[in-house]
């Protein structure tokens, strides 16, 4: 038992960071003030960051609306088929253009004056302008466009000037997983979301790991999930991939119906796929459910979570039909094999506003290194994200220059 040292904690994220590999300070995880640096060096720093898929827009006039941190985005489907992110703000006064989660427009209009703006951003009209400031051009006044790229239909932006190019911020080891993930081609379906607000901090939220599994997840365990290879390969800039064996399903006698867990298109050996790209998007195939987990890390108390749902678009119907019966009752946070991970998103939050560090021990085989070697069962595989976010952020190890 170790003793609390009266005194000792303050409740801010120290200045330096524990000397071992395998320790996180709790302190990182209630900070309001860390996250305006978050918000800064992560979140409108030199990071791509996903914000959808262009399946979520499918037709001319779609659009949706997403936060990079505080930031509003307004992503939409122009008439030549393009999608574009704009800052969703009007370029007079600034107001909010679109407030719908999602929908269908001919074009943007302000509701405040009126401002009219084309699908590609273009302001289109403007009341009164012949009474406007001398210097105004209204080609100079359409909507801003965030700088973007594309991976597999994943729509990736970043405020950042220095971010290196998506393909070598990806890495080699990433696409691997990520295309497979996608249905191979990334021409994927929407079938639908769920959207939850959990009581976490946005690092808490995505510190899930591959450890925790039959341990925290009763179904998992009862499904006879467990037990079949992976891996974890290391990544680059603080993704994560996981991919791991699922056994086919033998009827245990815990579903009535055990066909919702048939697989009807995935291997059972890479039946489990994750990839996390850093910070905050988190994307799973399990048996046949795509789910793709765009996050908004809202403050240090608030994470939301669109969990979007696809098919393929060469899905028969009745594939579809499997897929929305996989994806509504097997993952996501009411499914049965996950539903528990909500409740710890919010206890570690809870748990984590006590003094001292958190600490991962499954895999670790050094306090000094971190490991290349790690199994799909290990919690060694958050500590590279950890690391590169010590980096990002700043904070020195202890003992450190
Ligand atoms: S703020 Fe949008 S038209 Fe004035
Ligand atoms: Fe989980």
């Amino acid at each position: 038992m170790s003793k609390y040292q009266a005194g000792t904690y303050t409740g801010e994220a120290p200045k330096v960071w524990p000397a071992k590999v395998n320790q996180i300070p709790k302190e990182i995880f209630g900070d309001a003030a860390l996250f305006e640096e978050e918000l800064k060096k992560i979140f409108y720093g030199d990071t791509w960051h996903v914000v959808g898929h262009t399946a979520e827009v499918p037709n001319i006039g779609d659009f949706k609306t997403f936060d990079l941190g505080r930031v509003p985005l307004l992503i939409a489907r122009g008439k030549d088929n393009q999608v574009r992110v704009f800052f969703n703000s009007c370029t007079h006064r600034g107001n909010q253009l679109e407030t719908s989660v999602s929908g269908n427009r001919k074009e943007f209009e302000c509701p405040y004056h009126r401002w009219l703006f084309s699908l590609d951003g273009a302001l289109a009209a403007c009341p009164g302008s012949k009474e406007f400031a001398p210097d105004f051009k209204q080609e100079n006044f359409g909507l801003v466009e965030l700088k973007t790229d594309q991976y597999l239909g994943l729509i990736l932006v970043t405020m950042g000037k220095n971010t290196p190019p998506l393909k070598e911020w990806l890495g080699d080891i990433v696409p691997l997983t990520l295309s497979a993930l996608l249905g191979g081609d990334g021409r994927l379906k929407l079938l639908g979301y769920q959207k939850v607000r959990y009581v976490s901090n946005w690092k808490g939220y995505n510190d899930n790991d591959g450890y925790h599994g039959g341990l925290l997840h009763t179904a998992f365990r009862m499904l006879n999930f467990q037990g079949g290879s992976g891996s974890q390969p290391m990544s680059v800039n603080g993704h994560w991939v996981i991919e791991a064996e699922l056994k086919p399903a033998q009827n245990s006698g815990f579903l009535n119906d055990p066909s919702l867990i048939d697989f009807k298109v995935a291997d059972p050996k890479r039946g489990s796929l994750v990839v996390q790209l850093y910070p905050m998007t988190v994307m799973v195939k399990h048996m046949d459910v795509i789910n793709l987990r765009f996050a908004i890390a809202r403050s240090h108390d608030v994470t939301e979570v669109h969990y979007a749902y696809f098919a393929h678009e060469d899905d028969s119907e009745e594939l579809v039909q499997h897929r929305i019966r996989q994806s509504s009752n097997l993952l996501g946070p009411c499914g049965m094999v996950s539903m528990e991970d909500a409740a710890v998103f919010q206890r570690i939050h809870i748990g984590n506003h006590t003094p001292g560090v958190a600490e991962f021990q499954k895999g670790v085989v050094s306090l000094s290194e971190l490991s290349l070697d790690m199994k799909q069962s290990d919690e060694t595989g958050n500590l590279p994200r950890w690391e590169h976010y010590r980096k990002v952020m700043g904070f020195k190890r202890e003992g450190e220059q």
